[in-house]
């Protein structure tokens, strides 16, 4: 297990990186992530979901506009006042996942994706909590920081970005918690859970961090769009990653995904 520090808490991280942008759109691409892993979970119409950590709404959107009962929780006021303002039709509220108001078996899925690795402390409560509100053979969908070689140059850079602003307070406080495969693996058994599927996935690839190796429509940076169409590369950015994904897949992914089921 590896902590990732930032000056900035990460709450206040959170808040500010919602207010900043508008609420997503629905994502339309099922073949990235997280789409793709959602749609590996969610197997029929007729069970409720639970997206825990729905930010700016892109899963939340998809699964509700096509007439699932989904709700999404967040503990971002600014996230679910911007869904609620896109959209009063959705169901949407503040909510932490330490500590749930739903009662036990509540959902037959839930949607974690990013959630958990923002906890410093109550990591074991939350995904307890979780395991509680699922119902008997419900699915969770989960994703978590790899601990490797892509997510520590990601925080090398990010830290020595901070080193050359010459801004005056430069401490560090708990941004992430990173995880190997196994620790990941360990976190969710022993709390119940079956693992059904977990893998190495590339969200955002360290390549996209330079303009170069960012396809020509993503050139000037747009986080909406980003999170909506996914981080993609330019074709010379997309072999190198290709490359690095298949020979090294757990060096050079930034999450783990998890599938894991409820008896
Ligand atoms: C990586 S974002 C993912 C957003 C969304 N799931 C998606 O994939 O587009 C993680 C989200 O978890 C939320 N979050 C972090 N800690 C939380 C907590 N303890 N309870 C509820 N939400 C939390 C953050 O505010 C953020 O919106």
């Amino acid at each position: 297990m590896r902590i990732a520090y930032r000056t900035r808490d990460i709450k206040e991280y959170w808040a500010a990186r919602w207010d900043n942008i508008p609420a997503d759109a629905p994502m339309k691409n099922v073949s990235i992530y997280p789409l793709k892993y959602a749609e590996m979970t969610v197997r029929d119409k007729t069970g409720k979901i639970l997206e825990a950590g729905c930010g700016g709404g892109r899963i939340l959107r998809y699964y509700h506009d096509r007439d699932y009962e989904i709700i999404g929780i967040d503990y971002i006021n600014v996230a679910i006042n911007k869904l609620k303002e896109i959209d009063p039709t959705l169901q949407a509220e503040v909510g932490d996942i330490t500590n749930l108001r739903f009662t036990d078996q509540s959902f037959k899925y839930v949607l974690a994706f990013g959630l958990y690795h923002n906890l410093e402390h109550g990591l074991d409560k939350a995904i307890r909590e979780t395991h509680r509100v699922l119902a008997k053979d419900g699915s969770l969908c989960a994703s978590f920081r790899a601990d490797n070689i892509q997510t520590r140059l990601t925080d090398w850079l990010t830290a020595r970005k901070t080193k050359n602003s010459n801004r005056e307070d430069t401490t560090q406080v708990f941004h992430k918690m990173n995880l190997t495969r196994s620790e990941y693996e360990n976190l969710f058994t022993k709390c119940g859970f079956i693992i059904d599927f977990i893998g190495p996935v590339q969200n955002m690839p360290i390549l996209y961090k330079f303009r170069l190796f960012r396809s020509s429509s993503h050139k000037k940076f747009n986080e909406n769009k980003a999170r909506t169409e996914g981080y993609r590369l330019s074709w010379l950015g997309q072999l190198v990653q290709n490359f690095l994904m298949r020979f090294f897949p757990n060096q050079f992914c930034n999450i783990y995904v998890l599938i894991a089921h409820k008896v």
